[in-house]
């Protein structure tokens, strides 16, 4: 932080924003999110605003975000402005578009945009998460065997670090038999009187198995009815592969907080992501890293407390950041909103229906993602008889077709059709695994 402080440079340089100011300011972009700059016309367009290789089928693009048009020049425009006047742009700039980006991901998730902490990967949501809980003695965390490294590597931290027990739990016998119930049911039965978290992936990245996460979060509201609020089932979820594909609003869903990077289907910025919270769940967290909130730290340099403001503020990290990136996620947000959630929806649908039936059909091939939509995403994972996925992988490279394995100790093959992609990509592709059995 400069040592002429935050005010102290506002006021000489006649930058300071009054309440209202900001208030008006923050007015006028919620009037020009209401009519988004890049209006969607078609499938074709939307790809060439991406500068993906055109050589390559891309079904890997979740892994990380290639940046479309307005992403790109939001980013080159603030890159350009940091380079100039690093300090002069940063203040002009830092607040208003910090609250720009608020409330995109607000308007995009049907929340206020003080239930949203900015984070830098889902990683890091969780990290803080499930770090900074505050939990009594005997009150312990629920989670499963399916979920990622991320989720699984930040519980089992805490539980070092300060002794929470930690429970896991399948959810299901076998995918080829995996129903919405069973998983609901299997939940339902584990939870216990010191169960005081739930912590779930929303889509595994592991099968691309999809969980009813709204009627898991019906499940959790019916065992807090004999709660108090102070004893209240909070429901977590690791959303990073439903946001993006999924067309939810936060309160359909109803879990307590849900952790997501921004910068896989959402194609924001590489480095973004965020964590939101329903205003009750919030007071359940506790901040690890200082927030460079404008407001927080002028509080402090006035020896005053900081408590009063919300907690989503204390839980967005501070720091300096990569601002480039981090100011051009509204573009993201609103890039998604032009194309209309239920549109992405169902594109991404369409693309992965096309390809598990064709895998399915294949007698080379084991799909182990269940076909319906109620149970997946957009996430395809499979087996090729005779041939390790890592080869499978390279052999579909040398094609042009990019997919990946899933990092896990079970390993499959995974491909990923999204918005990028055409039917006529996926033909090629399926094309491209039916003669592997003869190469
Ligand atoms: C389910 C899941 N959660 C978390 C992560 C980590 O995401 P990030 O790179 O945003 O930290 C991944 C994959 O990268 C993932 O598949």
């Amino acid at each position: 932080m400069s040592d002429i402080g935050r005010r102290g440079f506002l006021v000489r340089t006649g930058l300071a924003l009054s309440a209202a100011t900001l208030a008006e300011a923050c007015s006028r972009t919620l009037a020009s999110q209401q009519a988004p700059q890049n209006t969607f016309t078609n499938w074709e367009n939307l790809r060439a605003q991406f500068p993906l290789s055109p050589r390559l089928i891309h079904l890997a693009a979740f892994f990380l975000a290639s940046h479309p048009t307005p992403v790109r020049e939001a980013i080159e425009r603030h890159r350009a402005g940091l380079d100039a006047d690093p300090i002069g742009y940063w203040f002009e700039h830092e607040e208003k578009q910090e609250a720009k980006v608020l409330q995109a991901a607000a308007d995009y998730l049907g929340a206020g945009p003080t239930d949203i902490a900015l984070t830098d990967s889902t990683t890091m949501g969780l990290g803080l998460l499930y770090g900074g809980l505050h939990l009594r003695s005997g009150e312990e965390i629920l989670t499963t065997t399916h979920d990622h490294y991320s989720t699984e590597t930040s519980l089992r931290l805490r539980a070092e670090r300060t002794g929470t027990v930690v429970k896991q739990i399948s959810l299901y016998r076998s995918l080829k038999t995996v129903s919405r119930d069973e998983m609901v049911d299997s939940l339902q039965k584990a939870i216990t009187p010191a169960t005081r978290i739930v912590a779930v992936t929303w889509v595994h990245s592991s099968t691309g198995l999809k969980l009813p996460i709204h009627e898991m979060a019906l499940a959790i509201e019916a065992s807090n009815r004999s709660r108090d609020e102070q004893d209240r089932v909070i429901f977590c979820v690791d959303g990073l592969h439903g946001l993006g594909v999924e067309d939810f609003s936060v309160s359909e869903l109803g879990c307590d907080f849900l952790v997501a990077g921004t910068h896989k289907w959402m194609f924001g910025p590489r480095g973004t992501g965020l964590v939101w919270g329903h205003p009750k769940a919030w007071p359940i967290t506790q901040a690890i890293i200082p927030t460079f909130n404008a407001q927080a730290y002028d509080l402090w340099m006035e020896n005053k407390s900081s408590k009063d403001l919300p907690q989503s503020v204390h839980m967005t990290p501070g720091g300096f950041h990569s601002f480039e990136h981090r100011w051009a996620l509204d573009e993201a947000f609103q890039f998604h909103q032009a194309i209309g959630k239920s549109k992405v929806t169902q594109r991404i649908y369409e693309l992965n229906q096309q390809l598990k039936q064709g895998l399915a059909a294949m007698r080379h091939v084991t799909l182990h993602t269940p076909v319906s939509q109620d149970l997946s995403a957009g996430i395809v994972c499979f087996d090729v008889a005779g041939m390790p996925p890592r080869q499978v992988v390279e052999k579909l490279r040398e094609r042009g077709i990019v997919g990946s394995v899933t990092p896990y100790a079970t390993k499959y093959v995974r491909l990923a059709p999204s918005l990028i992609n055409s039917p006529k990509e996926i033909e090629t592709t399926l094309e491209g695994i039916r003669n592997l059995c003869a190469s």
